[in-house]
Order: C-alpha cells, then sequence, then structure tokens
C-alpha cells in the first residue's frame, strides 16, 4: 500500500483548480439507468470511486466512454464521461461490488424505477458507522415498492411501476433524498419528499434530471415537488464543484500561513465554513473562478461548531477543521450530530502531539502553537486528509499510511499540494494489503 510523506514547516501558496465534486458525480452517474439515450458528465473528478461506480455501472450493462471536453472559448479543458444505458443487462447489484463503495446503492432508485424491479446488495456499515439505508427502504415503500431483504439483499419490486405520494423523511439524509428523486421521476403521479437533503450535490441531481426531462420544482429547498414522466431524454450536464476538496485547501493555506488561489470552486458552496474561516483569521476574497484565501494571519483563535446538514457545517470537513483547531490560538469545541464514529483522526492527531479530548459526540481541543511529525494511519477518507493537513504545519516528518482512503475523494492531493510548495510526496507501496471499504 502507498504512503505519503510529509515534511512540515512549508506555507501552501499557490493556485489549485478545483474538481468536480464526488458525492455529486455519484449519483449523477447513477442517475444514467433512467434513460436509454447518452448522458453526457464534464468535469468528472479523476478519483477511485468514480471508477468503483463505472465498474458497477458496466456490470449492470451502461456503456461508458471517457474524454477531454475542449471547450471553443478557451476555457479549462473539463474531463468528460459519456454513459449510455441502452440496454440494461442485469438489475442485480453484487455484494463484492456494493462493498467497495457504500455510495453504490444509489443504482437501487434508478433500477426499481426504469425497470421496475432492483436486487442490490446492502452496503454494510463502515469505519464511521453503520450507514443504514432504512430510510431509502421506507420512502420507496412510500411510492408503492415492494422491499423484501433476503441473505443480505435488497429485494425491490415494483412490477406496475412507483406510484407518486407524499413521503416526509424523518431526517435528513442525502443519499436517500438522491434515490427517491429519481425514483420519482418516473412515478405514475406527484411526489412530494418532506425534509429532504438540500445539498448543493442534491440540487445538482435536481437540475440534471431536470435536463433530462425531469418536472422538480423546490429544487435547494427542503421540499422537492415532483411530477412523474413516462421517460427521460439524453442530456450534457456539468458536474458542480467540490465544496469538501474547496475547504480541505482553504483550511491548508490557513494552517501553513500561506495564500492560495482555488479555481473551478464558488465560495458560496460553503455557506457556514466560509465565515467561520474568516472569523479564524483568512482573509477570503471571491475571485471570478471561485475565490482567494490569504492565510498568513495563521488561526487566531478557536471556534466552538456543530455539524449539520446544509446548510450547517458539513460534517465532511469536520476532521479537516480539526485539525486547524489543533494549531490555533486557544480552545475549541466540536460536535459530530451526524455519524456515531467519526472522530477515529482523534488519536493519529494526538500522536502528532495535538491536544483532544473527546467526550462521546462532543470533542474538546486545546489549541498549541506546533505540532511534530510521526508515522499515522488513515482511517477513512476525510481523516486521512486532516492528517496530510497535520503534517504540513507538523515539525519535521510525518509518513501517513494507508491511503487508498485519500485516493477515493482527493484527485492528485499530493500533485496539488508539491504545486504550491509543500515537501510532499508519495511512496509506492509494494504490497496490496486488504483493504477495508467504507467511505462515499
Ligand atoms: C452522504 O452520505 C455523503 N456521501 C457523505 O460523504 C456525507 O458525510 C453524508 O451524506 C452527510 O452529509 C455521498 O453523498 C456519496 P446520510 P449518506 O444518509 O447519504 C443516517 C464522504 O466523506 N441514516 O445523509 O450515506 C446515517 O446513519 C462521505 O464523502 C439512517 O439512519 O449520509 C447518518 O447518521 C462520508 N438511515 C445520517 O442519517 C438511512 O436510511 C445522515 O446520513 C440513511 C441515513
Amino acid at each position: 500500500m502507498d504512503k505519503i510523506r510529509i515534511i512540515g514547516g512549508s506555507p501552501l501558496n499557490g493556485i489549485i483548480r478545483i474538481g468536480g465534486a464526488k458525492n455529486a458525480s455519484l449519483p449523477l452517474m447513477a442517475a444514467c439507468l433512467l434513460t436509454d439515450e447518452p448522458v453526457t458528465f464534464k468535469n468528472i473528478p479523476d478519483l477511485a470511486d468514480i471508477t468503483s461506480m463505472a465498474i458497477l455501472l458496466e456490470h449492470l450493462g451502461v456503456q461508458i466512454g471517457q474524454g477531454i471536453d475542449s471547450p471553443e472559448n478557451g476555457g479549462l479543458q473539463l474531463p468528460s464521461m459519456t454513459l449510455t444505458a441502452s440496454h440494461v443487462k442485469t438489475t442485480i447489484a453484487p455484494y463484492d461490488l456494493v462493498r467497495r463503495m457504500r455510495a453504490s446503492v444509489l443504482v437501487l432508485g434508478p433500477l426499481l424505477a426504469r425497470m421496475g424491479q432492483a436486487v442490490v446488495s446492502m452496503p454494510g456499515g463502515c469505519a464511521i458507522g453503520t450507514r443504514p439505508i432504512d430510510l431509502h427502504l421506507k420512502a420507496m415503500e412510500a411510492l408503492g415498492a415492494e422491499i423484501t431483504l433476503e441473505e443480505g439483499y435488497v429485494h425491490a419490486r415494483a412490477p406496475h411501476g412507483l406510484k407518486g405520494a407524499s413521503h416526509t423523511f424523518p431526517l435528513v439524509t442525502v443519499t436517500g433524498t438522491e434515490n427517491l428523486l429519481m425514483c420519482a421521476c418516473l412515478a405514475d403521479g406527484e411526489t412530494t419528499l418532506r425534509n429532504a437533503a438540500r445539498e448543493p450535490e442534491v440540487i445538482d441531481l435536481a437540475n440534471c434530471l431536470v435536463s433530462m426531462g425531469a418536472q422538480i420544482s423546490g429544487i435547494g429547498t427542503d421540499t422537492l415537488v415532483i411530477q412523474g414522466v413516462s421517460r427521460l431524454h439524453g442530456a450534457t450536464h456539468t458536474v458542480v464543484a467540490d465544496r469538501i476538496e474547496t475547504g480541505t485547501y482553504a483550511i491548508g493555506a490557513l494552517m501553513t500561513g500561506g495564500q492560495v488561489d482555488l479555481i473551478g470552486t464558488d465560495p458560496s458552496l460553503l455557506p457556514t465554513f466560509v465565515p467561520l474561516l474568516e472569523e479564524m483569521g483568512a482573509i477570503i476574497t471571491p475571485t471570478a473562478h471561485g475565490f482567494h484565501v490569504d492565510g498568513r494571519n495563521k488561526p487566531q483563535h478557536g471556534v466552538d461548531i456543530m455539524t449539520e446538514p446544509f446548510p450547517g457545517f458539513p460534517t465532511d470537513l469536520q476532521a479537516q477543521i480539526m485539525t486547524l483547531m489543533s494549531v490555533a490560538q486557544g480552545a475549541s469545541m466540536i460536535t459530530e450530530t451526524i455519524f456515531e464514529n467519526r472522530f477515529m483522526h482523534v488519536p493519529e492527531l494526538q500522536r502528532l502531539g495535538a491536544s483532544i479530548n473527546v467526550h462521546g459526540a462532543s470533542a474538546m481541543i486545546r489549541g498549541k502553537p506546533q505540532l511534530i511529525g510521526a508515522p499515522v494511519m488513515a482511517t477513512d477518507l476525510r481523516a486521512s486528509v486532516s492528517l496530510v493537513l497535520a503534517g504540513m504545519a507538523a515539525q519535521g516528518e510525518t509518513i501517513v499510511s494507508r491511503v487508498y482512503h485519500l485516493d477515493r475523494g482527493y484527485e492528485h492531493v499530493e500533485d496539488k499540494l508539491a504545486a504550491c510548495g509543500i515537501n510532499i510526496e508519495r511512496i509506492r507501496g509494494r504490497d496490496h494489503d486488504t483493504e477495508d471499504h467504507c467511505a462515499a
């Protein structure tokens, strides 16, 4: 397995192009199952999870072509992917594919909507929590699906098609909202989804579905109203920027006292995070293609945060902001309200000298002037990048192992950081230990 070696102490200075959002790309790719016509996505990121989804979709019979989109206006060249589900050869998503990435559950909704049936392996839990999908299934039953669980597989049937209905999610679920959006597009009649997720990735999926002929109103709110249609057609869609990658590199600038121009993104994707980073000392200036972060003040003082569904503070930036807090002046408090086990980066940060105390769902962080480099181990996607950030600010050498977690959600991370002055390199591993699967 590969490792990443960082020698800390250099400021993050330069330009970083932010890729398309992993958590938008995954549902968008699944949405191709809703039509027999080609769907082309621009700005698809080059990530392990995207490859996993492509493998699963090809297993189902989707034809996939990749390319580079060279816009006439001489703009940024964007990686593109065209998916065509003209012939779905199976409606079974097997365990050995689903276990690699739990977001594979996103094929359940479109398969059920288009084919009237689906057999999808239960994704299983993962490092950050049990990650059930009961809310997805209950909502599908509200639209008339017959759901049974047999030998670790979800068997979903709607032999006479799905029927529009009104459904309120008991709690906000991002992929649950996305699965049901895709179901409702082809259901007979009107569906109302209340307490729906409002994440930018959900908005991006809804906008793409509309471009495919779906009739959706309330996009961006917690109440989505979908008028079912008989079929959807092909479309071309540009994937929204990855707000978590954006926030991660913005934190890197403040942690190391540097300045970065983040391009291909938008501060409005992080309505709670950006003001909080400014409160900690960053100077944020919107630009034509994203925003500039001046982190030369370094983090002035701690802050208290609670992770919440959008537009609240994103749980996917919790590990990263904790790392920043560990070198801020003063104390901070984090309360993780989304997942039950998302503090696994804490013992690794403590190995680097961070002062953190966890009490149930809350962590108290007492900032220290300096972290000290050490060997650490990544445990999940967002924890892994928080260790890289810590290594950038630490004194001396930090070696991060199990970086396959990192490759799931951060495109060419060492290249982007090295190009901005960070002393970082990937050490290629010889063996391929059994990788534990989760993320997404
Ligand atoms: C999505 O996961 C993201 N993944 C996660 O990103 C993100 O952390 C999460 O939303 C929260 O924002 C993708 O979009 C592919 P949820 P998802 O359903 O949809 C409980 C990353 O690092 N719940 O919104 O699986 C659940 O246990 C990943 O990129 C149920 O109880 O999250 C959690 O406590 C990690 N039953 C809460 O709801 C259900 O049926 C929110 O989960 C569904 C969810």
